[in-house]
């Protein structure tokens, strides 16, 4: 074992991971399995393996693997902003009001775009997924930290991910379910409007 994580390490959760923020590198992060059932690290790895020559600026860099206390953790960068906070997601910017629906489906657009160009396979439509990287001049570039490659390790799944006019065909209903869930959100920010919680952040 290298590396030990701890709580005070710790930076988010999902449902399939625990992030934890590099020991000893501030720019990285260490990602690790907590469900039994799921393991998205090895897919997640497959992916980055996959398309190592390729440079996919959308999506967030890959340094590999490390042993941790905690099972074996994908190491990446952390998606931080020009000030060095970590990049809120879509869903927090949209959330927050300070994004429009309309904004959000644009972002989307601009990332569906640079994944078919580069034939990349998306699984997972939801936009918790897509952080917001903000540049000194205010502009936000989406970054995929997740809901890339396959959706587990079965032949069906790595053929998709190989063949990219069956990964270009998958991603485009995947990037149509982030659009429909963006669109979602429009019910939610006009209630918390009405309800003057609208959170800041
Ligand atoms: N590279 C990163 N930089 C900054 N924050 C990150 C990064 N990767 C993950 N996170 C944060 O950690 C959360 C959980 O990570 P991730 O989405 O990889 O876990 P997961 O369990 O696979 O997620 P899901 O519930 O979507 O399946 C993300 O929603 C995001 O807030
Ligand atoms: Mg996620």
């Amino acid at each position: 074992m290298n590396v030990t994580l701890s709580d005070p390490l710790y930076l988010a959760k999902g449902s399939c991971r625990t992030v934890f923020k590099h020991p000893s590198h501030n720019d990285l992060c260490i990602k690790v399995n907590h469900n039994p059932r799921k393991d998205r690290n090895i897919t997640e790895i497959v992916f980055y393996h996959f398309h190592r020559r390729h440079a996919l600026d959308f999506i967030a860099q890959y340094k590999g693997t490390v042993a941790t206390n905690m099972g074996k953790g994908v190491v990446t960068e952390i998606v931080k902003d020009h000030d060095g906070k970590v990049s809120k997601s879509l869903e927090e910017y949209i959330e927050a009001n300070l994004l429009s629906i309309e904004q959000g489906f644009a972002y989307i657009k601009a990332l569906q775009e640079k994944v078919l160009k580069c034939g990349v396979l998306l699984h997972d439509d939801g936009i918790q997924n897509i952080l917001m990287r903000k540049a000194t001049d205010g502009r936000l570039t989406p970054v995929l930290v997740d809901g890339f490659g396959p959706r587990d390790m079965s032949f069906k799944s790595l053929s998709r991910m190989v063949l990219s006019p069956l990964a270009r065909k998958k991603s485009k209903q995947v990037i149509q379910g982030m659009l429909r869930r963006t669109e979602k959100m429009r019910a939610g920010v006009l209630e918390s409007i009405q309800t003057g919680q609208i959170p800041t952040f």
